[in-house]
């Protein structure tokens, strides 16, 4: 059964680790970072974008597919299902239809008018038992083809919607979705100290977990990060495995061109990836 991601971010936070959010895109995903999950014991939360819930055939859809992998594939450990970067509007979609969490990104709108939407959000979802994040100054980098720069939030602000009685914020701290560019200036854990110092207890959020290096990861953690985004890194992982098994020539070999065996390498590099991140963030055991 799914559960809302409050109580398992809330034993990261205490217990000094993150729980990895990891996005899916299609069955091969979300069955990969679900085994991985379970043969980690480590509690795990799918995002769903809003551009991967169209393209997965929409959310009702991926609720379906979810809970009869936990039935059928026998996992055990906390998993929750979460909008990832949701308007208003598909905040209220994705509660319908089932998700145990949602992310309302209010972070393009004046502050007041983030304070009221996401205020109205918090009650519903908390009537649901529905987790709920929400973000404070933009995330850089591209999702969904909104670009942002990659800003600092305001610790003040953090400070207000925090006050909403949101269960994780995602704070920008410089950094952003997708490759780091080679000038990139590093996260900073400045501005993350002073996040933390006003947020107190509540678990704050890491998006663009790609491409961080380990020793930034570990700090941020120790500075209160008690989830951390990854996207582009199964990407690229499952890119790569399926580029090799193409140019090998695999798909013409006997039976190769059938999906449960062209879609198996990046299946596997999915399943690496996900531990590799449930390894660096602690989250191994902590199911
Ligand atoms: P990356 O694609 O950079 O890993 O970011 C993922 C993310 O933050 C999703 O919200």
């Amino acid at each position: 059964m799914l559960v809302s991601a409050t109580e398992m971010l809330k034993k990261a936070k205490a217990g000094h680790y993150a729980v990895g959010q990891f996005n899916i895109n299609n069955l091969e995903w979300t069955k990969a970072i679900l085994l991985t999950a379970q043969e980690n014991n480590s509690p795990v939360i799918l995002g769903v974008s809003e551009g991967a819930g169209k393209y997965m055939g929409g959310y009702k859809t991926i609720v379906g597919m979810v809970n009869g992998m936990l039935e059928e594939l026998n996992i055990t450990v906390p998993v929750a299902l979460h909008l990832d970067h949701g308007s208003y509007e598909h905040c209220y979609k994705c509660m319908d239809a089932g998700f145990s969490s949602v992310m309302f990104d209010g972070s393009h709108y004046p502050i007041e008018e983030n304070v009221a939407k996401t205020k109205e959000l918090v009650a519903e979802a908390h009537k649901r038992g529905i987790s709920i994040e929400a973000e404070v100054g933009s995330i850089g980098g591209e999702e969904d083809g909104v670009v942002g720069m990659g800003e600092c939030a305001d610790p003040k602000e953090c400070k207000a919607i925090a006050d909403l009685g949101v269960d994780f914020l995602a704070a920008g701290i410089g950094n952003i979705h997708g490759k780091y560019p080679a000038n990139w200036q590093g996260l900073s854990f400045e501005t993350l100290d002073a996040i933390q110092q006003l947020t107190g207890e509540l678990p704050l959020v890491l998006h663009g977990g790609t491409g961080i290096p380990a020793d930034m990861i570990k700090k941020a953690i120790s500075l209160g990060v008690a989830k951390i985004n990854v996207n582009t890194e199964c990407q690229l992982a499952f890119a790569a495995a399926t580029r090799e098994y193409i140019e090998a020539g695999k798909d013409q070999q006997g039976k190769g061109y059938d999906p449960r065996k062209l879609l198996a390498p990046g299946f596997d590099a999915i399943k690496a990836t996900v531990k590799e991140k449930m390894e660096l963030f602690g989250s191994v055991d902590k199911a």
